[in-house]
């Protein structure tokens, strides 16, 4: 397995183009088996779990590619589809669960693997068979596979969610858009991602609205065109990269992004003392000099993203003083934790709250990635270390990492991998 190598307390300076969001390219991607015509999709991150889910869907039968200029496309075809989602394509990509809507509106039936939990928790996916229930699918859970039909085809209905899921929104929304007749969702997710999923949609020829913070009114149609997309940008691998810099920048710009949507992490970043030109496409982040400890709690979007949850707790090790970082959405996303303490750091955890002492002097050591966020954590921690430091199974940073170590480079820093 291959590993990181890192020589820490480096100053990084220079510019760093940030890519397509991963969360918003997999929803976008499974949506694409809506539609027999052609689609384009630009700005695609090239990270692997893009890769397994159009493996995936090449497995299902469309006809779909990715090209070096990161576009996806998929030409039109009119070949039956595989309605089976297997295990060994949706074992490390838990996002396949997204095709079970998509497949049961069109055929009628589909076949699709539990999704594995996962390092950070046992992500149960109750909540997308209950949406899928309320328009009629009847599904079964055997052998590790959910058998969903929908004898009738899918119809309209009202669906009240008893807690936010992005997952199960989205499973929702790719279900109802051609079900017959209308569906109201309430209590959705509003992440970015999702409203990028809701454009591409809308494109598709999808009737989508928001009829109130959290309520979405999808009027059914079998009717969809061709086009195309520009996806997102990764607002999680931009807030890594700003907290990268506030780390150990020296001057560094942050291209390609739209800051209105990181409105959150931009106040906090500034009430942790981080200076920042703020641009609307664009934020160039100069050296700090005290940086002030917090309180946070992840919450679902407009809250802080659990998704930025270890990167911030790296910084939290920066400011002066204790800093509290809650973790409401996952129930097991501390991962990162004694990983850190092993390079120094001071954190207490209890239940699900993390008590974070600093300044602390981190130092090198071997450590080892968990899940992809941790993993990014423990190479902030590295460029902040004295010495080497050693991050094995980097497989977990492929997932969802574009040219990491690339981009990190660029801005001068001594990152290797062997
Ligand atoms: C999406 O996961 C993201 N993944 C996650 O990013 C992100 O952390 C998460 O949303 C929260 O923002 C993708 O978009 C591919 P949820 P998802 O359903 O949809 C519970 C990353 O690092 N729940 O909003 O699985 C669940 O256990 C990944 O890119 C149920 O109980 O998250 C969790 O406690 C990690 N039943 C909470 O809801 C369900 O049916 C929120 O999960 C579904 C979820």
């Amino acid at each position: 397995m291959q590993k990181l190598i890192i020589k820490g307390k480096k100053k990084l300076f220079g510019s760093i183009d940030i890519s397509g969001s991963k969360n918003a390219t997999l929803p976008i991607l499974a949506a694409t088996l809506l539609t027999d015509k052609a689609v384009t999709l630009k700005n695609i991150p090239l990270v692997q779990d893009v890769y397994t889910m159009i493996n995936l869907l090449k497995f299902i039968g469309l006809n779909i590619k990715i090209s070096k200029k990161k576009n996806i496309l998929k030409t039109s075809s009119n070949r039956k589809f595989k309605t089976l989602a297997p295990y060994n394509l949706l074992k490390t990509m838990r996002a396949g669960v997204l095709v079970l809507g998509p497949l049961l509106a069109k055929y009628r039936k589909a076949k699709v693997s539990l999704p594995g939990g996962c390092a950070i928790g046992a992500r149960p996916v109750n909540l997308h068979l209950f949406a899928l229930e309320k328009l009629g699918a009847k599904i079964k859970i055997k052998n590790g596979y959910m058998h969903a039909t929908a004898e009738n085809g899918l119809k309209g209905a009202i669906i009240k969610f008893p807690s936010i899921s992005v997952g199960a929104t989205e499973s929702a929304i790719l279900a109802a858009v051609s079900a017959e007749g209308k569906t109201i969702i309430s209590n959705c997710a509003i992440e970015p991602e999702i409203q990028d999923m809701i454009v591409f949609l809308k494109k598709l020829g999808c009737n989508i609205n928001f009829i109130g913070k959290r309520k979405i009114l999808i009027i059914g149609t079998k009717k969809f065109k061709s086009t195309s997309h520009e996806v997102i940008f990764d607002r999680i691998e931009l807030g890594t990269y700003l907290i990268a810099a506030a780390l150990v920048g020296t001057k560094i710009t942050l291209f390609k992004i739209k800051t209105k949507i990181i409105e959150t992490e931009i106040k906090l970043l500034k009430k942790m003392g981080i200076k920042m030109k703020i641009d609307k496409n664009k934020i160039t982040v100069f050296e700090s000099g005290k940086i002030n400890s917090v309180n946070i709690k992840t919450e679902p979007y407009p809250g802080f993203p659990t998704d930025l949850q270890a990167q911030i707790m790296v910084l939290m090790l920066r400011a002066s003083g204790i800093s509290k970082i809650t973790e409401n959405i996952f129930e097991n996303r501390f991962m990162h934790v004694p990983e850190l303490r092993r390079m120094g750091a001071k954190i207490i955890t209890k239940k699900n709250t993390a008590y974070v002492t600093g300044p602390t002097n981190l130092s090198g050591a071997e450590v080892m990635a968990t899940d992809l966020r941790a993993s990014v954590s423990l190479v902030l921690a590295a460029l902040n270390a004295d010495s080497l430091t050693v991050i094995n199974r980097v497989y977990h940073l492929d997932r969802g990492y574009e040219n990491l170590e690339k981009k990190l480079k660029k801005c001068k820093a001594n990152i290797n991998r062997v």
